[in-house]
């Protein structure tokens, strides 16, 4: 039996693409196997920043060494292990790989790809999107649901329209059937994933047609409620939004959806309007700010998340100041902070990446400094309450999960609850008694 091994890089996008290579392979009749033992090892790239494609090299050195010391008989060459790039690929990335691996794959030709058998071609008849092939979920409980893929916004320093190409929505009605089967199933946590969620667009839906006899636009905020509407205990997520797009109705469905958890990630960028202009990201400083304070109007309990990108080329000090004086401002759960990498075809390539390597650095242990004392002062002010807790993991005799403001938390149990129950995937209520910047601790309520 042939066997592969699936390396994923970058974001939950590339984690939900591998979730759905993987059924795939399984139903061609590949099995999955470590490193050491694959015929077949896939490697899905991320391209956003060169540190990651860096690794990548790496990762190919260390197959190809590993099969030379093997040194096969000539007869059993076609037993050696082929290697599959896919995933976020510059073309520029491309031409390097080309000679040192088998393939380069696009994701989108998924049910076409070599060793998918006869049975699955039928799949890439029915729809154009590789969205449409079911995928093989890591957890029992929580699941991640693709409801777009690519973008159209073109941020001056961002590859993804190069290497994923243009918003494609997947119908409404594929997207409610697999919600609709992850509860049934038991799923208790749905994150709808996609380059931008807000610009989702479908036309297609069964339900709205057969109704009102007329094909209706469905955007992202209607097919939230569409989704919320399904009956379950259940929460609902979603990643990532662009604030040029996060409308008041989207904004009001954190009032309106009672699956939907009070968590949002808005990324920021730059908190200087010289800098957000020349990213091409359509939004001030101030319009930030004003969309923060209407989600907090609606949800003062929301957790809010972040990107900024430090050492954007022309970054000043002052514009650094003002990326500052924003996380001060909003006071940030969570911020993934990133030093400016330049990408070979983006708009941005063309100037000079002028804030030196040093700068960078400090600048993203400013704006980490920032983060810990905002995270820490939020999560003080959930000493004492009560929670809901998804339980994820248990380890070392303690549970670990997830509140429903997406917080870490670490659960101190009583010996009969962590040897009698198997607590795995449920949620619980728990008081909150502990908390530092990223991580809280309380005690299950019997
Ligand atoms: N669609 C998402 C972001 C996808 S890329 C959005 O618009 O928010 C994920 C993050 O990587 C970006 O938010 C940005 O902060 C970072 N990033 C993208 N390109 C980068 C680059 N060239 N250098 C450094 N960070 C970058
Ligand atoms: Fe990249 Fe901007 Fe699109 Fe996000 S919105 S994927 S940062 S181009
Ligand atoms: Fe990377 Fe592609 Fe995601 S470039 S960040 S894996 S969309």
């Amino acid at each position: 039996m042939q066997k592969y091994f699936i390396k994923t890089y970058g974001c939950q996008m590339n984690h939900s693409d591998s979730e759905r290579i993987d059924l795939v392979l399984q139903n061609s009749g590949l099995e999955k196997s470590s490193l050491e033992n694959a015929n077949w090892v896939i490697l899905n790239l991320c391209s956003v920043r060169q540190t990651a494609i860096d690794r990548v090299w790496g990762k190919i050195h260390e197959i190809t060494k590993k099969q030379k010391h093997t040194r096969l008989p000539a007869r059993q060459e076609n037993t050696k292990t082929k290697i599959i790039l896919t995933g976020c690929i510059l073309e520029s990335d491309k031409k390097k790989f080309k000679d040192k691996v088998d393939y380069i794959l696009d994701i989108n030709d998924l049910p076409k790809w070599p060793f998918i058998t006869k049975s699955l071609n039928h799949l890439s008849t029915k729809t154009q999107n590789y969205l449409y092939l079911p995928a093989g979920h890591a957890s029992k409980f929580e699941a991640w649901v693709p409801i777009m893929t690519g973008c159209n916004n073109f941020c001056s320093y961002c590859v993804v329209p190069y290497t994923r190409g243009r918003e494609k929505s997947r119908p409404a009605d594929d997207i409610l059937n697999e919600v609709n089967k992850l509860v049934v199933q038991g799923y208790k946590f749905i994150t709808l994933l996609g380059q931008n969620v807000n610009s989702y667009q479908s036309t297609d839906n069964k339900q709205q047609t057969t109704n009102n006899n007329k094909q209706e636009k469905i955007n992202f905020p209607k097919l939230l409620k569409m989704i919320d509407r399904i009956p379950g205990d259940y929460w609902l997520s979603f990643v990532t939004s662009h604030p040029k797009d996060l409308s008041v109705e989207l904004i009001k469905c954190f009032k309106e959806c009672k699956h939907l958890i009070p968590y949002l990630h808005l990324p920021i960028q730059s908190g200087s309007d010289q800098i957000l202009k020349l990213m091409n990201r359509k939004y001030t400083a101030k319009k930030y700010l004003d969309l923060i304070s209407q989600v907090r109007r609606l949800r003062p309990d929301i957790h809010l998340s972040t990107d900024v990108i430090v050492g954007f080329p022309n970054e000043t000090k002052k514009d650094f100041e003002e990326s500052m004086h924003i996380m001060k401002k909003v006071k940030y759960d969570m911020a993934y902070i990133a030093k400016y990498s330049t990408r070979a075809g983006t708009a941005a390539a063309k100037y000079e990446n002028n804030v030196s390597r040093a700068e960078k650095k400090q600048r993203d242990k400013k704006l980490n400094e920032i983060l810990k004392k905002t995270a820490l002062e939020n999560n003080k002010k959930m000493i004492g309450k009560t929670v809901e807790v998804l339980i994820e993991k248990k380890k070392d005799n303690a549970y670990f999960g997830k509140t429903r403001n997406f917080k870490n938390i670490k659960l101190t149990t009583n010996n009969q609850q962590l040897t009698t129950n198997n607590l795995m995937g449920k949620i619980v209520k728990v008081k909150v008694a502990k908390v530092t910047a990223w991580n809280l601790e309380g005690k299950i309520k019997d």
